[in-house]
C-alpha cells in the first residue's frame, strides 16, 4: 500500500533544497523547510520568492497560486517540527559524513511510517539508509538543478528499500508533474555517471590548453547543441559539488579514467566554488560572466 503524502518536510535551503521546497509547494503540498541557521531558511525563502515571482510574471503560475504557494512554506527551526511530515527530503552538502548525521539526528524525530529521501546525486543509497532507523522506509529522489525547470527526477532504491516507498515516491514525483527514470543504485546514477566525466574531460582540454574556457564553452553549445557549456554548467552545479561526485566515482568504481582534473581541485581548494562563490571558470562579479583562462 502507498502512502498519502501531505506535508512533506526539506532539510537544507540551498540551490537544490529551496527548488525542492518550490515545487512541492506548487504542487499543493505543504512543505517545512528547515536549514542550520535561521539566515539560511530566509535565503532559501528568498530563492523561492524570486523564482516563483518569475514564473507568475511569465505566466507559468497565476498570482493567486503564485501567493497560496508561498504561504504553504513554513520554516522549520528543528528536526521535531518535522514529526508531522509523511516525506523528508534531505538536500544538504553532497558530503556523506553530513548526510548519515543529519539522518542518525532526525530519524527519533519522524512519524514510524513517515518515508525518507535523499536528493544526493552520487553517494550510494544503501549505505546512507544504513544511517537510518528505517531503511525500508529511505529511497534516493535525485532532482537536477534548476529544479523549477527541469523535468526529469531520477528514482533510485537501495536494497532494503520496500515497494511501497517505491510505489509512494513514484507517484509523488507524478504530482509534481516531473518524469521518472529509475536507475540501480550505483556510483553518480545515471545522469551524473555521464555528464561529470563530460564536464571532467573539458576540465582536462582547459588544463592541457586544448581550448580556452571560451573555446570550450561554445564548442559545446554549438557544436553539440548543449544549453550552457560544460564549464559554464560546472560553475552552475557547483565546482566542490563536481568534485565530490568525482571522487566517489573514482572511489566506487576504482577506474582511472574517473580521476578528477587537477585542475578543478585547485579552483575548488582556492574556494572558487563557481557561481555561487562569483568565481569558478567564469568571474561573476561584474556585469556580464568573464572567463578566467
Ligand atoms: N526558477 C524559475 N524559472 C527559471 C529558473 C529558476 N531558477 N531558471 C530558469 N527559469 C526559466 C526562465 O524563466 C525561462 O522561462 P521561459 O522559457 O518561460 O522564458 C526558462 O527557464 C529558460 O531560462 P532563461 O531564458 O533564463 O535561460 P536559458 O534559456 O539559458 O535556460 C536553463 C536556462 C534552463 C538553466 C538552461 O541553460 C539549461 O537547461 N541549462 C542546463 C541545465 C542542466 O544541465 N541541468 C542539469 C545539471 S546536472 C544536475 O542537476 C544533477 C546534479 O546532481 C549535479
Amino acid at each position: 500500500m502507498s502512502i498519502e503524502i501531505k506535508t512533506v518536510g526539506v532539510i537544507g535551503a540551498g540551490q537544490m533544497g529551496s527548488g525542492i521546497a518550490q515545487v512541492c509547494s506548487l504542487a499543493g503540498f505543504n512543505v517545512l523547510l528547515n536549514d542550520l541557521s535561521e539566515d539560511r531558511i530566509s535565503a532559501g525563502l528568498a530563492n523561492i520568492r524570486e523564482s516563483t515571482a518569475r514564473q507568475a510574471s511569465k505566466g507559468v503560475i497565476s498570482a493567486s497560486d503564485h501567493q497560496a504557494a508561498l504561504e504553504r512554506i513554513t520554516p522549520a527551526r528543528s528536526y521535531n517540527d518535522l514529526s508531522n511530515c509523511d516525506l523528508v527530503i534531505e538536500a544538504a552538502t553532497e558530503k556523506e559524513e553530513v548526510k548519515s548525521q543529519i539522518f542518525t539526528a532526525l530519524s527519533p524525530s519522524l512519524r514510524p511510517d513517515a518515508m525518507l529521501a535523499t536528493n544526493t546525486s552520487s553517494i550510494s543509497i544503501t549505505r546512507l539508509a544504513a544511517a537510518t532507523d528505517g531503511p525500508e522506509k529511505f529511497i534516493g529522489i535525485h532532482f537536477m538543478n534548476p529544479v523549477p525547470v527541469m523535468q526529469l527526477v531520477e528514482l533510485i532504491r537501495g536494497i532494503a528499500t520496500e515497494d511501497p516507498t517505491f510505489e509512494s515516491a513514484k507517484e509523488f514525483i507524478g504530482r509534481l508533474k516531473k518524469t521518472v527514470t529509475v536507475s540501480q543504485d550505483y556510483p553518480a546514477f545515471i545522469v551524473n555517471r555521464i555528464l561529470l566525466p563530460m564536464i571532467n574531460e573539458a576540465i582536462y582540454a582547459l588544463y592541457e590548453g586544448v581550448g580556452s574556457v571560451d573555446a570550450i564553452d561554445t564548442a559545446m553549445r554549438l557544436g553539440a547543441n548543449h544549453p550552457m557549456g560544460p564549464l559554464q554548467l560546472a560553475d552552475f552545479i557547483g565546482l566542490d559539488t563536481c568534485l565530490s561526485i568525482m571522487q566517489v566515482l573514482q572511489n566506487g568504481l576504482g577506474d582511472p579514467k574517473y580521476r578528477p582534473c587537477p585542475l578543478l581541485m585547485k579552483y575548488v581548494e582556492a574556494g572558487w566554488l563557481g557561481r555561487k562563490t562569483k568565481r569558478g571558470f567564469y568571474d561573476y562579479r561584474g556585469e556580464t560572466p568573464v572567463p578566467t583562462r
